[in-house]
């Protein structure tokens, strides 16, 4: 590639060089030397069977677990080596997570869990914060059921209430770990038609969702498949 083509390639998001995690004393290789890069308004499936370290990998790059070795950049800089602080203020404005059990508060109301990640911003006003809130809401279809508990929820309505609550404070990134593991066809199929149009739309986030079906998969703008700790290059 000419100098010139290389300085109008944007930046990635993320670029994984030479990643790798071995577990304790059971010396399991979970990650054997993984290198990607991800750019901006990308959607990418991480794709492999049970096992592969596709969730280890998305644990690493949302700084819940540290690599063995090996680098992770974030817009051009190293994710590790921070500390403490700085580590959870990246990890709060630039990261949304999405999981299979939905992980929702179930003391909270709707309205209440999507506004966590605002309340760790304690310099918003109440009227933006609340304004905040209903738009995203409304943006997954769920400004109906704002005052409800996750109980009373349908599956598929969770998973919408979780990505509200990922979306909510605009991060960089979101790490979805198999969203529609725990939903029937329809359902998933629906939340992963809200994925890809929340990547489409303009200054999205970059999304990477990990999952072991094919069609979900298929959703996504680029798939990578893992298998064994490694990415396959077919
Ligand atoms: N905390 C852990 N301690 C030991 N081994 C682990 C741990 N987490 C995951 N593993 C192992 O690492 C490998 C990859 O796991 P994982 O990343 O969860 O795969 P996937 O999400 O693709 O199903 C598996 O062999 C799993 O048993
Ligand atoms: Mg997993």
């Amino acid at each position: 590639m000419s100098a010139t083509a290389m300085s109008t390639r944007p930046q990635p998001i993320i670029q994984v060089e030479n990643l790798k995690k071995e577990y304790g004393e059971h010396q399991v290789n979970a990650l054997k030397g993984v290198s990607l890069s991800i750019q901006p308004g990308e959607f990418v499936a991480l794709m492999g069977p049970s096992g592969c370290g596709k969730s280890t990998l998305l644990n690493i790059l949302g700084t819940l677990d540290e690599p063995t070795s090996g680098q992770v950049l974030f817009q051009g800089e190293p994710l590790f080596g921070k500390n403490d602080q700085a580590m959870t203020a990246f990890r709060r404005k630039e990261l949304g997570f999405i999981f299979q059990f939905f992980n929702l508060l179930s003391t909270l109301t709707v309205r209440e869990n999507v506004s966590l990640p605002l309340d760790l911003e304690d310099r918003l006003p109440d009227s933006e914060r609340a304004a905040k809130v209903n738009a995203i809401l409304e943006r997954v279809g769920m400004s109906h059921r704002a005052d409800f508990f996750p109980a009373t929820l349908s599956g598929g309505e969770m998973q919408r209430v979780a990505i509200a609550r990922a979306l909510v404070h605009g991060p960089t990134v979101i790490l979805a770990d198999e969203p529609t593991g725990n939903l029937d066809t329809e359902n998933g199929n629906a939340i992963l038609k809200l994925l890809r149009e929340i990547s489409d739309q303009e200054n999205g986030p970059i999304i990477l969702m990990a999952t072991h079906s094919e069609e979900a998969a298929a959703c996504a703008h680029r798939i990578i498949r893992m298998r064994d700790g490694q990415i396959r290059h077919e």
